[in-house]
């Protein structure tokens, strides 16, 4: 019998997050000693994020017969069924009523409706996962049956290779039990830290929104390398292959990146004047006022979201 472990490092400046869980190899079904609660996995929305937890989850050796979903588009849960062989069943009360965990990856303007949906089926001892954005747990709490464990997660893209970052934060419904299952599940797709939700919105603009910034800062430093007569893919490869192993050096030493920075920039060398030109044109403080941008963004469209909870 397989016995779950999980990897808990406690971090220098934990204020904001308690631990960060790395991936851990489990099974989950009849080898989950410690979450035999937790057999089934149930999407609602396969759009981008279902597709990619689908993608993940599959790669972590779940069975297809383990996870279910629902999605709205014909077309699209006729081809996630063909292509994942996973469970794609006609509601959303269908889902809910298969699944231990229920995962919500519908657009936050879907959720109400999903949620109502959900709350008119859930039984006791099933978890709900919502990943819409700027969507607080009291939104969600309104249309389900009082005490339902609810956590609220932010994933991005990468967990369908496995290398996602997830932050999540509980409602006081959830147990220690169902927290911990809910982050071993998650740790099969990448690195998962606990935080305050009030830190969710910062969470969203960083990790949440963060491959999209990443996919631009590659294709830039490939054009650069286009601009000297390199071709694009080998180009795009060259800048993809160094944001990786970048990140994985930093990851595995656990280094601050200056010191990263400072052993590539040799005096009187190539890289100093790069890093001068970065610091000129304003890098720094423009990646800082991207995450802001998008953190306010993600503030204001929660204040909607609690108004239109309101006029209920
Ligand atoms: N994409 C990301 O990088 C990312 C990262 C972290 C979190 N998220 C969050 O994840 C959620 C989904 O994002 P996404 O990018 O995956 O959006 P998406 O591609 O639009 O996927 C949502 C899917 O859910 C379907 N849907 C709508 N109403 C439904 C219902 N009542 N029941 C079942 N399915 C329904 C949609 O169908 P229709 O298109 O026909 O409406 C669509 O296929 C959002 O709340 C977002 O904030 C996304």
């Amino acid at each position: 019998m397989q016995i779950l472990s999980i990897c808990n490092v406690r971090l220098k400046y934990p204020r904001a997050m308690r631990y960060v869980y790395n991936q851990v190899p489990f099974k989950i079904g009849h080898k989950m000693k410690n979450l035999k609660d937790i057999e089934t996995i149930g999407i609602i929305g396969a759009g981008k994020l279902g597709e990619a937890l689908i993608q993940g989850f599959l790669k972590s050796q779940i069975k297809g017969s383990k996870i279910c979903i629902f999605e709205i588009d014909r077309d699209r849960s006729k081809y996630i069924s063909e292509k994942y062989n996973v469970r794609c069943l006609d509601s959303v009360s269908a889902v809910v009523k298969e699944s231990d965990l229920i995962i919500i990856a519908v657009k936050p303007i879907d959720v109400k409706t999903v949620a109502k949906q959900i709350g008119e089926t859930i039984t006791p001892g099933k978890i709900v996962l919502t990943f819409a954005a700027a969507t607080p747990i009291e939104y969600i709490s309104k249309y389900l049956p009082k005490n339902t464990p609810i956590i609220r997660g932010m994933p991005n893209l990468a967990v369908s290779v496995r290398e996602g970052m997830t932050a999540i934060a509980h409602s006081e419904n959830c147990s220690s039990e169902q927290v911990q299952a809910v982050i071993k599940i998650l740790s099969l797709l990448g690195k998962v830290v606990q935080v305050n939700e009030r830190y969710l919105n910062v969470v969203t603009a960083l990790s949440g929104s963060g491959p999209a910034y990443i996919a631009l800062i590659i294709d830039s430093l490939a054009d650069a390398g286009v601009r000297f007569g390199l071709p694009k893919d080998i180009s795009l490869l060259m800048a993809t292959q160094t944001v990786l192993g970048g990140a994985k050096m930093l990851l595995e030493s656990n280094q601050h990146p200056a010191l990263l920075r400072d052993m590539v920039a040799t005096p009187a060398g190539t890289t100093i004047e790069a890093l001068l030109k970065l610091e000129r044109g304003g890098f720094r403080a423009m990646l800082v006022d991207a995450v802001t941008a998008a953190t306010k963004r993600a503030e204001q469209l929660e204040r909607l979201n609690l108004l239109n909870k309101n006029d209920d």
